[in-house]
């Protein structure tokens, strides 16, 4: 073999086995990004319409794209519209929107929370999760974060 040769060889059979570290440093870095980038991410997501709302001043929706949430209001006062996951802080159960007092009230073990997700009474120690709402185009929207 000449030198020539067994350089080609050498250098091909580098080559060759850097290839998958290469893919593989490529592809983590991607997929980092594409993580980081989902993470920070804010999206609008349609989960009722206006009709749905407007009918009883409540819409449950047990599998939105974020998840279950309920979204309090109508559409004739757009501003006070509120969003929250229905599911109790204590040991999860589904809240109900008390409108006479304006508060979120647990079945199961008597919590209540104010509008905006606040503890109100125990046992539950931590807020609920609360949502941006907007209504367009006929439609409900809720901001995930
Ligand atoms: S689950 Fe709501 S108060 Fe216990």
């Amino acid at each position: 073999m000449k030198r020539r040769e067994f350089f080609n060889w050498v250098g091909l059979g580098l080559l060759a086995s850097s290839l998958p570290v290469a893919l593989a440093a490529f592809t983590s870095e991607d997929t980092t990004f594409a993580a980081t980038t989902s993470k920070t991410t804010k999206k609008w997501q349609k989960v009722g319409t206006v009709t749905e709302l407007d009918k009883t001043g409540q819409l449950l929706v047990e599998n939105s794209p974020i998840g279950a949430l309920l979204v309090v209001g109508t559409s004739k006062k757009p501003k006070n519209l509120i969003a929250v996951k229905p599911n109790c802080t204590h040991q999860g159960c589904t809240v109900e929107w008390n409108t006479k007092n304006s508060e979120f009230a647990c079945p199961c073990h008597g919590a209540k929370f104010a509008s905006n997700g606040k503890v109100q009474n125990g046992p539950a120690n931590k807020p609920l999760k609360t949502y941006q709402v907007k209504i367009e185009a006929g439609a409900v929207f809720v901001l995930s974060v």
